[in-house]
């Protein structure tokens, strides 16, 4: 189905569905709409006060236009239930999931536990390649979506949920949270990027990689701010004393697109605007305006984007 341009064999099948119904759909309302058209011409006043014969006690009439719509529902049904198990395939028994995202108020924390690896708001995935997804929250309940891959899943405090997804195409997806969850719900952007094989290989390789710490310049000063200010306390850089997970992870912060969820590219200029004064850009965030001088602002700056 084109309008959806799905990009999976789940998604795909989520299509196909919609598709098939709203043809059904379709024939029904052209048949309903032809049915009472007719009976307006056809059965029209013609100037008698008469009333029209009625019909009545036609058995086989009543029980055909009752259990054609049954039949119809049955359908739908059988193909609904088909969709939901090509949607969202069990995963192998006692299978270990390849990515854990946790949802926070705002934003995905990404995890691949097999290669050591955490990230944030970012989600790689090598084409054609099956993963088995667990999803975990924070707080409250949140919803990850990201249409052209598949179905939405409930992110649930507590109660793990789990599904199998794939792309099939290199290429960028989005998604956001489909679960309304507090002030900043419509910042809570999902971006998947989907990359060759070999691409995702290293990306991965270069994720697990532990930083070496800047020791000249703006950079450095910044690299010392980061630990004696609060930052550490919320935030986990590898290699570093700063191993708190309130906030995401910043060990490759530079390496990923946008900041705060997909609230502003991962830019010179916004990443300053954001130290600045994060609640000025995202309302209601954990992250406070530490009131930082714009010298420390700028060397913080100039160490996040060593961590590439
Ligand atoms: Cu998270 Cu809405």
């Amino acid at each position: 189905m084109l309008p959806f341009l799905p990009q999976s064999p789940q998604a795909q099948s989520i299509a196909n569905l919609f598709g098939t119904i709203t043809v059904v759909a379709i024939l029904i309302l052209l048949l309903v709409t032809g049915l009472v058209i007719f009976a307006m011409i056809r059965f029209r006043s013609r100037g008698s006060l008469e009333p029209q014969s009625e019909t009545h006690d036609r058995a086989r009439l009543e029980i055909t236009w009752t259990a054609l719509p049954i039949l119809l529902l049955a359908v739908v049904f059988g193909l609904t239930v088909s969709t939901m198990q090509k949607s969202d395939p069990p995963a192998a028994a006692g299978q270990a999931p390849d990515v854990i995202i946790i949802a926070h108020q705002w934003w995905w924390e990404v995890h691949y536990p097999k290669a050591g690896v955490v990230t944030a708001n970012e989600i790689h995935m090598a084409a054609g390649q099956r993963y088995l997804f667990k999803f975990e929250s924070a707080d409250v309940i949140h919803d990850f979506w990201v249409p052209q891959l598949g179905r939405k899943i409930d992110m649930i405090p507590g109660h793990p949920n789990q599904m199998l997804m794939q792309a099939d195409q290199v290429g960028t997806y989005s998604g956001t949270c489909a679960e309304y969850c507090g002030a900043e719900h419509a910042w809570m952007r999902i971006r998947v990027l989907v990359q060759s094989p070999a691409d995702f290989n290293a990306w991965l390789k270069a994720q697990a990689q532990v930083p070496s710490p800047p020791t000249t310049g703006d950079a450095a000063q910044g690299a010392q701010l980061f630990q004696q200010l609060t930052c550490a306390s919320c935030h986990t850089i590898a290699g570093t004393p700063a191993q708190a997970n309130i906030g995401p992870d910043l060990t490759h912060i530079a390496s990923r697109q946008t900041i705060g969820a997909g609230v502003l590219d991962n830019n010179h200029q916004n990443l300053t605007a954001w130290i600045t004064n994060p609640q000025a850009i995202k309302p209601g965030i954990l992250m406070p305006n530490l009131a930082l001088s714009s010298q420390q602002v700028q060397e913080l700056v100039a160490y996040l984007e060593t961590l590439k």
